[in-house]
């Protein structure tokens, strides 16, 4: 290996050693920022224009060369090495050479250091943007999902124990609720991401006449940081993102585990499409939930990368220090994960799973989730809710050893128990009835599950 150019002033005599070189330079990832770096060098030369710090023809050379950068490197010409550091290095080199002398003038009152931070806060913008989307595309689905189930019905658990039965749309419905915080917690991050650092310099603003608020126009940016101290190594909006970001993949971790779960052959509530399984490689007889498998993996992925930022921040003095450059794999892997999860699993839902309508109606009717509606029914009738719930263990203590079920009970065993019962439990404790009647708002009685799949869809804009 070679050593490298220097890149930095006369100050330096010496080159890198090889091995430091390699280590120091983050190009092999930040050459992913590379738009967003043309982009904030193209507003920060208009702003030197504007401004009279250089010419409006220079300003306008550097432009044209930044430009030509972006199309070479569109066009894949443009493939800076190892020895070019950094992507903010790489493109003012080539500017240079493609500009002449004039390319010195691009990093006139800029630093690297709210170059950076520019480029990070323009990407981060955009791709939670997309994430967003991706949410939309996900609760879309989970939409169609409810709107086609809302009188299917299913066991409800607590503890993993069955408590009481609830339609399956209104299951999928608690996921839209989830997606809709991470949409609206997205768009609270988005807001405080879109600020400008740029200007700030290195770390103490600069001597020449800038307009920030210029710059930070050209960007789209809603406002610049007030101190550049804060502005050149804030990442507080990474950490932010990195938590949104950890929530979203653990609430489709929450649903991966159920799919999972659904699949197992103890429950089997669910079986798997050609087009989301696999295969075992030795037992053939196995279809596997991979892809709810591969999801809850990831998520430990993403939540490792916010452990790993907050601690990556918590000793930092101010202002800039080359840890900041960690940030970016860290924000990369978290963005890219998130996006396939979410397509993973709204092309999982969409396609991928086949509910089992038989075994949900039968295992609706097998149990006694319907104990709640026994008590519920002598508490409507004047019983105090605590005495009725002790008669209804009994009852059920009694029916388990004799191997029946509530339905099983003869009218006249009801009434050995209490003689407020008539011939409407029956009705009362048909597990459509007992979801039925669980309307008040926000529970899984299908007129509340009608309405809110109503307000999803007036949410989606459908
Ligand atoms: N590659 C650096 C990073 O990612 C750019 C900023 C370098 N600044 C500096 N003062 N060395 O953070």
């Amino acid at each position: 290996m070679t050593t490298a150019k220097k890149t930095w002033s006369d100050r330096f005599e010496g080159s890198l050693h090889p091995a430091i070189v390699l280590f120091n330079a983050s190009i092999g990832f930040d050459i992913e920022l590379i738009e967003y770096d043309l982009n904030g060098s193209v507003a920060h030369a208009k702003m030197l224009g504007h401004t009279g710090i250089i010419s409006p023809t220079e300003a306008d050379q550097l432009v044209e060369g930044l430009e030509t950068i972006r199309q070479e490197y569109r066009d894949g010409k443009f493939t800076p090495g190892i020895d070019q550091e950094d992507v903010h290095f790489a493109v003012e080199r080539r500017l240079t050479e493609l500009v002449g002398d004039v390319g010195k003038k691009l990093h006139t009152a800029r630093s690297r250091n709210d170059q950076v931070g520019t480029d990070v806060r323009l990407y981060l913008r955009s791709e939670i943007d997309e994430i967003r989307d991706y949410l939309r595309d996900f609760q879309r689905v989970l939409v169609a999902i409810a709107d086609n189930n809302v009188e299917t019905l299913i066991p409800g658990y607590t503890h993993l124990q069955r408590a009481q039965p609830v339609s399956l749309a209104h299951h999928f419905l608690a996921y839209f609720q989830m997606a809709q915080r991470d949409w609206q917690r997205l768009g609270e991050i988005r807001a405080r991401t879109n600020i400008s650092p740029l200007g700030s310099g290195a770390l103490a603003g600069t001597t020449f006449p800038i307009d920030r608020h210029y710059s930070a126009n050209l960007l789209g940016f809603e406002g610049v940081y007030a101190n550049s101290l804060d502005g050149v190594s804030d990442r507080d909006f990474a950490i932010e993102f990195l938590n949104a970001a950890s929530l979203i993949m653990v609430h489709l971790s929450r649903l991966s585990e159920e799919m999972i779960l659904w699949a197992s052959q103890e429950f089997s509530f669910i079986s798997l499409t050609d087009s989301c399984a696999t295969g075992s490689s030795i037992m053939p007889q196995k279809k596997n939930p991979d892809v709810p498998e591969l999801i809850r993996g990831k998520a430990g992925r993403v939540i490792g990368h916010l452990q790993g930022m907050l601690v990556l921040m918590k000793g930092l003095p101010l202002a800039y220090n080359k840890d900041l450059q960690e940030d970016k794999e860290a924000l990369f892997d978290a963005v890219k994960t998130v996006k396939v999860s979410l397509e993973a699993m709204t092309v999982l839902l969409e396609e991928g799973i086949i509910f089992r309508q038989e075994r949900l109606a039968e295992a609706v009717s097998e149990d006694f989730s319907n104990a709640t509606d026994v008590a519920d029914y002598l508490a409507a009738k004047g019983v105090p809710f605590r005495e009725a719930y002790n008669l209804v263990g009994k009852v059920v203590k009694s029916s388990l050893a004799v191997g029946k079920l509530l339905k099983d009970l003869s009218l006249e065993e009801w009434k050995a128990l209490h003689p407020a019962f008539e011939t409407d439990i029956y009705d009362a404790i048909a597990p459509r009835q007992v979801v039925a009647a669980r309307n008040s708002y926000g529970g899984t009685g299908f007129e509340q599950v009608r309405q809110a799949i109503a307000s999803a869809k007036a949410e989606l804009g459908q």
